[in-house]
C-alpha cells in the first residue's frame, strides 16, 4: 500500500515537521507499506523525489532529483503530477507521476494541522490519518479548544482573548479584562504551536510588550493565568470515538516558566524526541489516573482520531488541560514504547484508523 508522508508546509513549525516525517519514514513497516515523502515548501509548492528521503539533505539544502508536482485526485487516491512547466528529460521519462493511497500528514501548525489539508483530502475521498477537519481546526485554535474543553467540564486555566484588530480601539478595556485574571500571565498567539510567539508577563509593562510580540504572529491572542510552580505533564491517546487508550504520562524537564521552542527543539540533536523528559512522570498514581481520564475526554471532546497528545499543567493540587496536539511532534512514539507499542506498530495503527 502506498503511503504519502507529508512534511513541511506553510507553517512556523515547518522544521519540526521535517523531523517528525523522517522519523515516520525510518520507522514505517516497509513490508506492508511503500512510503513516499511529499514535501510542501514554505511557499506552498509540493515536491517529491528520492533526495527528499534524507534529513541531511535538508540541512545541506540539497534536493537534487526532487521535482515540483501538482496534487490531483483520482478514484480516492492522491495523484502527484509533475508540474507542467518542468522540462521532461530524454524520452520524457525523467519525472514520473506518483500515486498515494493513504496520506500520513506528519505536519504541525497552521495551514497543515488545522484542517485545511484534511478538508482537501476529505473532499476527494482520500484516506488521511489523524482526525478530521473539525478535530484539526478546533485543536489549532487555543481559544475554541478551551471553550470546547470547558463545555465538556474539563478543567482549564483562567483566560481571556481578543482580536488584534480590536486592540487599537479597545486597548484599555482589553488590558483591564486581562489584568482581572491577575499576574503573572502567559500571552500566546491563538493559532500557533511549538511555543512560538509566547511570553510571560509579570506586570503591565511586560504585558504590553508580550501582547505586541504575540500580535506579530497572529490576529487572535489568548492570555492565560500563569500557574506558579507548575509542572507540565503530557499524555497521548489512541483510538476512535469511545474506543480509546491512554499512554504513559511524561514530564518534560529542565524548563522554566513555560516550555520554549528552544527547550523543545533547538539544542536537540536530529531527534525531536530527545528533549529531556521523564517517562513515566513522577506523580502520584491518582493524578496519573485523572490525567489519563481527562486525556481521553479531551480527545473525545474535539472528535479526534488516531493518535494525539494532550498537554496538562499540574501544580501539586490541581490539574488543568492545557492543549491537544492533533498531530504530535515525533507522533509521540516515546509515550507508547513503555506500553509495548513500538514506533512501527504505532504508525501501522494510525494508518489503519485512517482507513476506517
Ligand atoms: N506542535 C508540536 C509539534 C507539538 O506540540 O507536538
Ligand atoms: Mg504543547
Amino acid at each position: 500500500k502506498s503511503i504519502g508522508i507529508i512534511i513541511g508546509g506553510k507553517s512556523v513549525e515547518h522544521e519540526v515537521s521535517i523531523i517528525s516525517g523522517l522519523q515516520v519514514l525510518d520507522n514505517i513497516d516497509k513490508d506492508i507499506y511503500e512510503p513516499m515523502i511529499i514535501y510542501i515548501q514554505k511557499d506552498g509548492k509540493w515536491y517529491i523525489g528520492k533526495s527528499l528521503h534524507d534529513i541531511s539533505n535538508y540541512k545541506a539544502k540539497k534536493f537534487e532529483g526532487a521535482y515540483e508536482v501538482l496534487p490531483g485526485f483520482k478514484d480516492g487516491k492522491l495523484v502527484l503530477y509533475p508540474h507542467p512547466e518542468l522540462k521532461q528529460g530524454l524520452f520524457g521519462k525523467k519525472y514520473e507521476t506518483a500515486e498515494v493511497e493513504v496520506v500520513f500528514p506528519a505536519v504541525h501548525g497552521t495551514n497543515v494541522e488545522d484542517g485545511a489539508l484534511h478538508g482537501m483530502f476529505q473532499m476527494n475521498n482520500v484516506a488521511c490519518a489523524f482526525g478530521s477537519v473539525l478535530s484539526s481546526s478546533v485543536g489549532m485554535d487555543k481559544v475554541v479548544m478551551k471553550q470546547v474543553f470547558q463545555s465538556n467540564n474539563l478543567p482549564v486555566v483562567d483566560y481571556t482573548w481578543f482580536y488584534r484588530s480590536s486592540y487599537e480601539g479597545e486597548k484599555e478595556e482589553i488590558i483591564e479584562r486581562i489584568e482581572k485574571i491577575g499576574y503573572p500571565l502567559i500571552v500566546k498567539p491563538a493559532n500557533l504551536g511549538s511555543s512560538i510567539g509566547i511570553s510571560k508577563a509579570k506586570n503591565k509593562e511586560e504585558l504590553l510588550v508580550s501582547v505586541e510580540v504575540a500580535m506579530a504572529y497572529d490576529r487572535k491572542i489568548i492570555v492565560e493565568k500563569c500557574i506558579e510552580n507548575v509542572r507540565e505533564i503530557n499524555c497521548a491517546v489512541m483510538g476512535y470515538e469511545n474506543d480509546l487508550t491512554a499512554s504513559l504520562c511524561e514530564e518534560p524537564v529542565g524548563w522554566k516558566e513555560f516550555l520554549t521552542y528552544e527547550d523543545k527543539y533547538v539544542n536537540k540533536k536530529k531527534d525531536a524526541s530527545e528533549s529531556k523528559r521523564r517517562i513515566p512522570a513522577d506523580i502520584p498514581d491518582e493524578i496519573t489516573e485523572s490525567i489519563k481520564k481527562y486525556a481521553k475526554e479531551s480527545f473525545k471532546s474535539v472528535d479526534c482520531c488516531g493518535n494525539a497528545r494532550i498537554d496538562f499543567l499540574y501544580d501539586g493540587n490541581n490539574i488543568y488541560v492545557n492543549e491537544i496536539n492533533t498531530i504530535p511532534g515525533s507522533i509521540a512514539f516515546y509515550l507508547w514504547e513503555g506500553m509495548g507499542i513500538n514506533f512501527t506498530d504505532l504508525i501501522t495503527k494510525i494508518i489503519e484508523f485512517a482507513e476506517v
